[in-house]
């Protein structure tokens, strides 16, 4: 899979087949995700992966899912199988968010060329995570929900709304600008 492919095939997923995610897969995500473009270079993100299905339930509740529909839920069986956790260390440098950004979605585009589909989520409510894992000293700001999928998703053009849907059979629509909306300006020939 190339980078275009990668691109092109990540979407949000937040339903999974109860398969789990080797621990190479995963080190080796962070491995990549460690190489995102950083201001100053200053690499503020650390990283913590969750694996086994304990921790995954902590991460798991203490998140906010598919926001724009209200009826969402996601039984147990096809909760995400793995987690990979980014994390600031007390004092939050003042790039951290566009940092975590790119970390996010270099992590995200390499588990497409894994075959794991992702799903990056703000984190609520750190204070349960963090005393069960154990990560007092940092705070953990973005979960990168992780696991081979079970449903697809399907960008559409957008039309007045952002509000992604899901359609009878449980697949999600997604609405994104066309390329002429968000290009405003080029002095390309
Ligand atoms: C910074 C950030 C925070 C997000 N937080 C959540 C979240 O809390 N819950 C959720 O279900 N999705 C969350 N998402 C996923 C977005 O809803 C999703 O990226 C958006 O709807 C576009 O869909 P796509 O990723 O398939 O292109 C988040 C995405 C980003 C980039």
């Amino acid at each position: 899979m190339n980078v275009s492919d990668s691109i092109l095939k990540r979407r949000s997923i937040r339903k999974f087949q109860s398969i789990p995610v080797a621990k190479e897969v995963l080190e080796k995500l962070v491995s990549l995700g460690r190489l995102y473009a950083s201001a100053a270079n200053a690499q503020p993100v650390r990283f913590a992966i969750v694996n086994k299905k304990e921790n995954c339930d902590v991460v798991f509740e203490n998140l906010n899912w598919a926001m724009f529909l209200p009826d969402f839920t996601i039984e147990e069986k096809s909760r995400p199988t793995a987690y990979i956790l980014l994390l600031s260390e007390k004092e939050k440098s003042s790039f951290f968010e566009f940092d975590a950004g790119a970390a996010a979605t270099t992590v995200m585009l390499a588990a497409e060329e894994e075959g794991l589909s992702s799903c990056c989520l703000k984190i609520p409510r750190q204070d349960e995570m963090k005393k069960v894992l154990g990560l007092e000293g940092y705070v953990p700001v973005y979960a990168i929900a992780l696991g081979q999928g079970a449903i697809q998703s399907t960008v559409i053009p957008r039309e007045e709304s952002q509000k992604y849907s899901v359609d009878p059979q449980g697949n999600f629509i997604v609405p994104k600008f066309r390329t002429e909306e968000v290009l405003i300006w080029s002095d390309c020939k």
